[in-house]
């Protein structure tokens, strides 16, 4: 007879991993199966994001930010170093270091929480005992069977048609984050959240970094007034980014890649490089799933569908994360996973999707929650704006980095915070007192009323809401 689980959870990201410790404190016998294989062979629980996403990139954009304040910034405060060089080796083994801490803590959690995990690839077999019957593939071959099926299996990243990834010369995420050397020539195709990422790594250690972008405004999602100061920023670090390209054939041989592309006025372009890293979005992952042995409805991009509470068309099957509609960040994965959990023990879990915060990892950071001045336009809402920028603050004179402004963008009648869009050092910390204060509807009035320590970035915060008002005290 099958092991019998409350809960069975397909997929150990945050999504899986999150929704599982919740479901097993809420008092479920729960199992979480898990493919992700490290180097050895071995489990590495946590996914896209701990493996091949947000955590080894960060590690990497800290480790280049490191070495770019050596080189450039570090004579300011009096301090010479001589040559200062990167050993990429090292800085890659110790991001594998930071991935395994991840990883490790992964599993020891599901040790505390007392989750069951299974290593293998986990797909539907029949519906089955009230529940469904799902087979695990791999080192751990085993049937066991679950009351209830929460989803979290992922997304992959979008090849272009024609060019499939190898790893070596035309590389996704995955290869973009193992490059045992700086290349002289790197292309990126894609100017949204990796090629900005990404390609700050690679540009801060000497590479000649090229962003290809289809769309002809830049980060059109967010907030122009910001885009255009972080677009500004890029430019004078030597983000070399085109947009409104058109990518045309693509050729990769020993010597490097080679791309053809017609640029914004129409003209034929060619670009050759050592490498290339395609960023162009990410698709819903159901590979070896077999949700059509139980009639589990996907989209047409191949997404599962779900309602706003993660249910599937099927009873007893949730979904979420990558897996399902929604921004693709390990964040929302995690909330979705939480409050699904909570249904399940007849709870009232929610998600805000209104008040998800967003982060761009490069230097100047790029931050946001709720609508952006163009969206408030467009759906005729009448709002008032206040900006503050770092410039007039002290913290970040101290710091020696005064890019970037908070922008707060309220209701013209009640006050209400609608947005808060930031770029600059460190919002991506200073973003969620934002959050805070949307979550719990308040005016910027509430914000520039709060006392704020001195000195500190968050000061450009409560100033950026007094600004709202027209009454900034330092600028
Ligand atoms: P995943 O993390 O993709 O996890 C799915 C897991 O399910 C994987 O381990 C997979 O092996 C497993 N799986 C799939 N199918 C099966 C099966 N049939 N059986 C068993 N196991 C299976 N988001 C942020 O919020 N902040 C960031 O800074 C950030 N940086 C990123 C940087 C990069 C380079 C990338 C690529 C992504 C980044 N993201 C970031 C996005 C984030 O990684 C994803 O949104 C998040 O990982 C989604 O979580 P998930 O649990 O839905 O899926
Ligand atoms: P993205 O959606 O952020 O950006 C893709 C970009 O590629 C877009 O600007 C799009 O216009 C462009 N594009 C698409 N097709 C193209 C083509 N044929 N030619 C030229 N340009 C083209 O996707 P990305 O950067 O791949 O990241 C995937 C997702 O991973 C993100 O959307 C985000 O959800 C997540 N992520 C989050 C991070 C964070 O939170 N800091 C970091 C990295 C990824």
């Amino acid at each position: 007879m099958s092991k019998q689980f409350d809960v069975v959870v397909i997929g150990g990201g945050p999504g899986g991993y999150v929704a599982a410790i919740r479901a097993a404190q809420l008092g479920m016998q729960v199992a979480c199966i898990d493919e992700w294989k490290n180097a050895a062979g071995g489990p590495a629980l946590g996914g896209t994001c701990t493996n091949v996403g947000c955590i080894p990139s960060k590690a990497l954009l800290q480790s280049s930010e490191h070495f770019e304040h050596a080189n450039l910034h570090f004579a300011d405060h009096g301090i010479s170093t001589g040559k200062v060089t990167m050993d990429v080796a090292k800085m890659i083994a110790r991001k594998d270091t930071v991935v395994k801490q991840n990883n490790d803590g992964i599993q020891y959690l599901f040790k505390k929480n007392k989750v069951t995990f299974f290593h293998g690839r986990g797909s539907f077999v029949k519906a089955a005992d009230g529940g469904y019957e799902i087979k695990v593939a791999g080192k751990d071959e085993e049937s066991i069977t679950g009351k209830q099926i929460i989803v979290a299996t992922g997304s992959n990243a979008r090849a272009l048609p024609g060019v499939p990834f190898d790893e070596d010369k035309i590389l996704s995420n995955d290869g973009a984050l193992r490059l045992g050397a700086a290349p002289k020539k790197l292309a990126l195709i894609g100017a949204g959240v990796i090629g900005l990422e990404m390609g700050s790594v690679w540009r801060r250690l000497g590479t000649e970094v090229t962003v290809l972008e289809g769309m002809d405004k830049f980060l059109p999602a967010i907030d122009e007034q910001i885009a255009k100061e972080a677009k500004k920023s890029f430019d004078k670090q030597g983000l070399k980014i085109e947009l409104g390209v058109k990518v045309g054939d693509i050729k990769a041989d020993k010597k490097g890649v080679q791309i053809s592309y017609t640029n914004a006025k129409g003209e034929a372009q060619q670009l050759d490089v050592d490498r290339l890293i395609v960023s162009i979005g990410r698709v819903a992952n159901t590979i070896g799933l077999n949700p059509e042995a139980v009639g589990l409805a996907l989209d047409e991009r191949g997404a599962i569908v779900v309602d706003e509470n993660c249910k599937t068309n099927l009873p007893g099957v949730w979904a979420v994360g990558d897996v399902v509609r929604g921004p693709m960040l390990a964040h929302k994965a995690e909330e979705e996973g939480v409050a699904v959990a909570e249904r399940i023990a007849g709870q009232h879990g929610h998600v805000n999707f209104a008040t998800i915060p967003w982060v761009i990892y490069t230097s100047p950071e790029i931050a946001w929650v709720g609508r952006t001045e163009q969206q408030l336009k467009a759906d005729g809402v009448a709002y008032k704006a206040g900006t503050f920028p770092f410039l007039a603050n002290g913290r970040a004179r101290a710091l020696g980095d005064t890019t970037g402004m908070v922008k707060f963008l309220a209701d013209a009648t009640t006050d209400e915070i609608l947005g808060v869009h930031m770029v600059g050092p460190m919002v991506s910390e200073l973003i969620s007192e934002a959050v805070v204060a949307m979550e719990f509807k308040a005016s910027s009035e509430d914000i520039a009323r709060i006392c704020h320590a001195h000195p500190s970035l968050s000061e450009a915060t409560k100033e950026a809401a007094l600004a709202v008002d027209k009454r900034t005290l330092n600028f």
